[in-house]
């Protein structure tokens, strides 16, 4: 892998918890954005990786990050660490009994009343927008032994639906609670072996399930791998799809790939599934002879069409170009929709531009970021009472590599090729981290 530094630049960890009031704004903030901006990702509890390869960088402590707007301004800045017990190692350990030991430091989620910050695989952790740590969370309780950090939330029924991969048995469990947080599917599936499964997609009556290419090679963890995970050149590459409330999962073969992030789904009729997806065409890809993972490609948008009548399933890009870290409006989630967001992947080590595609008429708009300089995902924030699909905001924070500072930007996401209407700038760095959500005030 292209040796990068995990202790410099973008991704780099900050040691410390601070919080700042109104840092300088250039250009006006909207007054509709009244809420909070939360940011979530991997940050050692003492401020330094230890090695300089993803598998390095992922499993980190959770550290949370929340810029809250209020009356056109920013009111604050903050960041903390998520309190679990591996926090209270290093800085509490007469408090490490009474917390949650997991770490979730992947995404947050609003659902049901309740703010959670999300792990991989392992159970959430309940929030405020003010980044205190609540502990267990009071609803969710069917998903306390944890749950993929990208469940989707349908927008109209309310309901979550979710999975949990896991390297022991059952491998796979498929999950859906209720606009309340209440459980009401729980299954276990087969599958030939644990895989690595990291997104799911909806639409308004199935779920689709990720089985592709990257597996467990337990092996690794004997020669310093910090987690077992690998590209196969043998495993069949498969999308499962559910009936939304279970039954039965019938699964079509694809092209070997694997796949982060999801972009949507939906039923285009009642046989054909569309799942549009960033795709990788090699991920974690070992070299037997180095013991060393080669250099990931960028990921591109591609769609795949499933004809559930007849089994066929057609693929293809929809894009040229590197993109991860898609956004949709999320009232979309589920149905067709026409915009999605996307950070730009110029190199595979580089996160650096926002894009925002067109499906319907096959256009991007593009928001440069400059050489040297990172982004984040762009979060699109729906403008309150608005109708059309893209009206709002995308919120990116960009690292400025010059000063070592983050700022984050606000695009309207209808022409985000003009740039920003306003600019905070924060005086220190917030590190790329994974994902980020809105939270709006009246939550
Ligand atoms: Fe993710």
């Amino acid at each position: 892998m292209t040796a990068f530094d995990l202790n410099h630049g973008a991704v780099a960890p900050v040691a410390d918890e601070v919080d700042l009031v109104e840092p300088p704004i250039t250009g006006n903030i909207p007054r509709e954005l009244d809420g909070t901006l939360l940011r979530n990702g991997p940050n050692p509890l003492r401020g330094r990786f230890e090695g300089n390869d993803v598998l390095s960088w992922w499993p980190e402590a959770a550290m949370l990050h929340a810029i809250s707007f209020e009356d056109g301004r920013v009111a604050s800045y903050r960041n903390r660490w998520a309190r679990t017990r591996r926090w209270a190692d290093v800085y509490a350990p007469e408090r490490a009994p009474q917390l949650p030991d997991t770490n979730p430091n992947v995404s947050v989620l609003l659902h049901a009343g309740e703010l959670l910050a999300m792990a991989e695989g392992g159970a959430p952790l309940a929030i405020t927008t003010g980044l205190d740590s609540l502990g267990v969370p009071r609803r969710h309780e069917g998903f306390g032994g944890g749950m993929t950090a990208h469940p989707k939330v349908d927008p109209l029924t309310g309901e979550l639906i979710a999975f949990r991969a896991d390297w022991r048995a059952p491998w796979l469990r498929y999950g859906v609670a209720d606009a309340q947080g209440v459980q009401r599917v729980d299954l276990a599936i087969d599958v030939p072996a644990p895989s690595m499964m990291h997104d799911i997609a909806i639409t308004e009556t199935r779920s689709l399930l990720l089985d592709l290419n990257v597996g467990y090679d337990f092996s690794m963890l004997k020669h310093g791998h910090r987690m077992p995970l690998r590209w196969y050149d043998d495993r069949q590459a498969r999308i499962g799809v559910i009936p939304r409330h279970g039954g039965d999962v019938r699964w079509f073969g694809i092209e070997p790939c694997f796949i982060q992030h999801v972009v949507n789904a939906y039923d285009r009729d009642e046989a054909h599934v569309v799942l549009d997806a960033v795709r990788y065409p090699s991920y974690l890809r070992l070299d037997a002879s180095t013991g060393r993972f080669a250099d990931n490609p960028v990921a591109m948008l591609w769609r795949y069409v499933i004809d559930t009548a007849n089994g066929i399933v057609e693929e293809g890009p929809l894009a040229d170009g590197g993109l991860e870290l898609p956004r949709i409006n999320e009232s979309r989630t589920g149905r067709r929709y026409r915009y999605l967001y996307a950070v730009e992947q110029p190199t595979p080590v580089e996160m650096r531009g926002v894009v925002r595609f067109d499906h319907e008429r096959g256009t991007t708009l593009r928001y440069a970021v400059p050489a040297g300089d990172q982004n984040s995902e762009p979060v699109f924030v729906p403008r309150p009472g608005g109708v059309d699909e893209d009206d709002g905001w995308l919120l990116v924070m960009v690292y400025r590599a010059a000063t070592d500072t983050s700022d984050l930007v606000i695009l309207d996401a209808r022409e985000l090729h003009t740039g920003p209407v306003a600019t905070v700038h924060l005086p220190r760095r917030v590190p790329a981290g994974f994902h980020g959500a809105w939270v709006p005030r009246t939550h």
